[in-house]
């Protein structure tokens, strides 16, 4: 391994903080685009915190930028911020006075519009353990450092990024879909691009209500892209054979989180030659993405 990327560089731009997020992996699609050239639509077919589609809509480096996400709590929020809800959810979120009480009253509720949802999703996202939304995550007790329940509560953060995102809207669509179906009916055309990030083999039930993908109709579709393609996988075996029986190249991703620990990604594409000196260098990122 040769050099270091400190991923504490790449500005955060999702209000959610996600399981699985991509911001170690945004220096590289950058490299990826400008290889490729502009694309017209960039799609980001299992959006969750899109990270990458946002960077690519705050970078300019695609016309239109297009997310799509199946549950419906995330939905709700991009539903939000990229209709006519952005401000209103941000004021909500300066305003909300954050306390176990609070959080309990408000999750207790069922939601009486998109937007609430919104608010509520997004709350629960800050308040469970590790940002997990799926059943069964838990309240924090302590906090992740000592600060209780609002230790990764931070109102204006939140509420910037929601209005920065908002700003730029009119070139980010959002669909909430069955990624699959999005990927076939986009595929055909030349001019859209796809980073391709699905609940991965091993961890994805325990982090989303939504994991069960087929991967083996996933690399079909991923094959009858005309356009280009940039997945990412846990580096498991089968995921390795599914890629090597289409003749898609692979590449391992090395990264070193905050507690040290050494974790490998697989990237996946048609020819991934474009990583050149990229490919062996080590990223190192957070724990979680705040
Ligand atoms: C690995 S996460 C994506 C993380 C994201 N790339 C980021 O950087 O924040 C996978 C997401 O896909 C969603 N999902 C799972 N199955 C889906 C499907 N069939 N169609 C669309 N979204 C799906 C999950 O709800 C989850 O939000």
């Amino acid at each position: 391994m040769s050099a270091v990327v400190n991923v504490a560089s790449v500005p955060k731009r999702s209000p959610f903080r996600y399981p699985g997020g991509k911001t170690w992996l945004v220096p590289r699609v950058r490299t990826w685009l400008a290889s490729i050239g502009r694309p017209r639509l960039f799609v980001e077919p299992f959006a969750g915190g899109a990270i990458i589609g946002l960077t690519v809509a705050f970078e300019d480096l695609a016309d239109r930028v297009l997310l799509v996400e199946k549950d419906a709590d995330v939905s709700a929020v991009w539903r939000s911020i990229l209709g006519r809800s952005g401000e209103a959810l941000s004021r909500r979120v300066e305003t909300f006075s954050l306390s176990r009480d609070t959080v309990c009253a408000l999750l207790a509720r069922p939601p009486r519009g998109v937007e609430e949802r919104a608010f509520q999703t997004l709350v629960k996202n800050r308040v469970q353990h590790g940002g997990i939304m799926a059943p069964g995550a838990s309240l924090m007790k302590n906090g992740e450092n000592g600060k209780g329940i609002t230790s990764r509560w931070y109102p204006q953060t939140i509420a910037r990024r929601i209005r920065d995102i908002a700003a730029r809207r009119k070139r980010i669509g959002f669909l909430q879909s069955d990624a699959l179906d999005v990927i076939s009916s986009y595929a055909p055309a030349s001019h859209v691009v796809f980073f391709i990030d699905p609940p991965y083999t091993v961890a994805g039930r325990r982090l989303y209500p939504h994991s069960d993908v087929d991967h083996a109709r996933l690399f079909e579709l991923a094959a009858n892209i005309r356009g280009d393609f940039l997945m990412t996988y846990d580096s498991a075996g089968p995921i390795r054979k599914l890629a090597e029986s289409f003749g898609f190249d692979t590449a391992e991703v090395a990264m070193k989180n905050t507690h040290h620990a050494i974790l490998r990604e697989l990237l996946i594409g048609r020819d991934l030659a474009w990583l050149g000196a990229e490919m062996g260098q080590l990223s190192l990122y957070p724990a979680l993405e705040d």
